[in-house]
């Protein structure tokens, strides 16, 4: 029997990107009412699929031919493709995880596992789905903490969630991880979801709260210099009106399945219909600050 070659991936030029992300799957168990996968504009059909084969040859190559050193591994859920992920790790320099934490938390010693939840029970469920969050507890709190796995919760912050920060930090604070991060919707540009905050200033006693709240719980990881760069009078410098100044688009490539189970890539991490000037990618506003630090690499 001869076997086909596999599939060369899509060209996306031959520019360095040092990290990429990638969206293992299309598919998943929760349909989150925040998520950016299952808009409309974003490449997400779960008949799009690409087999474990393929996907390592195109990530291999893809590694190669743009220098990518970090690979952020999601999806739609990538546990679903558990096996498969955890062969792609082995190809780069660093990996990285971030689940929904209702298939278990993986153990991948050496690597960081980041686990969504987004709010405490009734705040989180509101968003993720009825049971998500006990179910996310269970997973938690059934892995071994000193298998060598670093383990975060993100919680993603959203208009209407935002009240309940303090709330999360005190019921996850004895939680079996090794820290507890914030990140902050990413809306649409004619985003109608009630979840976005059309006025930047409103966003900004968020990010008072969580410098406070880093007094009493060290275990928050978030970067105050970041959150600084977030203030609504200064956020446009980091991302610009269309991303022109975001680091994160510049630095990272977006792989996505599109049709016929080829990646894509999206306009950025976030997707393909995203309003930069209220991004709320906390990563975003890190990798700016880090970059304007007086002995950062040019
Ligand atoms: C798209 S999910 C994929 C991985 C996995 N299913 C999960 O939920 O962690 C990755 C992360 O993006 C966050 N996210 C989803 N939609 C977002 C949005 N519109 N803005 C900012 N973050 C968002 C989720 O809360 C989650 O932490
Ligand atoms: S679990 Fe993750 S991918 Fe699935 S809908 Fe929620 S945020 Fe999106
Ligand atoms: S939405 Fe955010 S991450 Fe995406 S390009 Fe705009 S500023 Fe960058």
């Amino acid at each position: 029997m001869t076997t086909l070659p596999l599939a060369a991936p899509t060209d996306f030029g031959d520019r360095c990107f040092k990290s990429a992300l990638v969206l293992v799957t299309n598919a998943c168990n929760l349909r989150c009412r925040h998520c950016f996968v299952y808009r409309e504009e974003t490449p997400n059909r779960p008949r799009d699929k690409m087999d474990d084969a393929t996907v390592l040859y195109q990530l291999r190559v893809l590694r190669d031919r743009h220098g990518i050193r970090s690979m952020l591994f999601m999806g739609g859920e990538p546990m679903i493709r558990r096996d498969l992920v955890l062969k792609a790790m082995q190809l780069f320099e660093q990996s990285q995880i971030v689940t929904n934490g209702t298939y278990g938390i993986p153990s991948v010693p050496g690597h960081l596992v980041t686990v969504s939840l987004d709010g405490p029970p009734a705040a989180n469920d509101a968003l993720r789905g009825e049971g998500v969050f006990d179910k996310v507890k269970k997973s938690v709190h059934a892995r071994d903490p000193e298998d060598g796995t670093t383990v975060m919760l993100q919680m993603t912050i959203t208009r209407n969630n935002a009240a309940t920060v303090r709330e999360f930090v005190e019921t996850v604070t004895d939680w079996p991880v090794d820290g507890i991060a914030f990140t902050f919707y990413v809306p649409r540009r004619e985003d109608d979801s009630g979840l976005d905050w059309r006025d930047l200033q409103q966003r900004d006693r968020v990010l008072d709260e969580i410098v406070t709240l880093k007094k009493t719980y060290p275990q928050i990881t978030t970067n105050p210099g970041a959150l600084q760069r977030m203030r609504s009078d200064v956020a446009i410098d980091s991302t610009g009106r269309h991303g022109e100044n975001c680091v994160l688009k510049e630095d990272m490539l977006p792989l996505y399945i599109g049709e016929q189970g080829c990646f894509e890539r999206t306009y950025c991490c976030y997707g393909n219909d995203v309003d930069c000037s209220r991004c709320g990618a906390y990563a975003v506003f890190n990798s700016a600050y880090h970059r304007s630090l007086p002995d950062a690499a040019a």
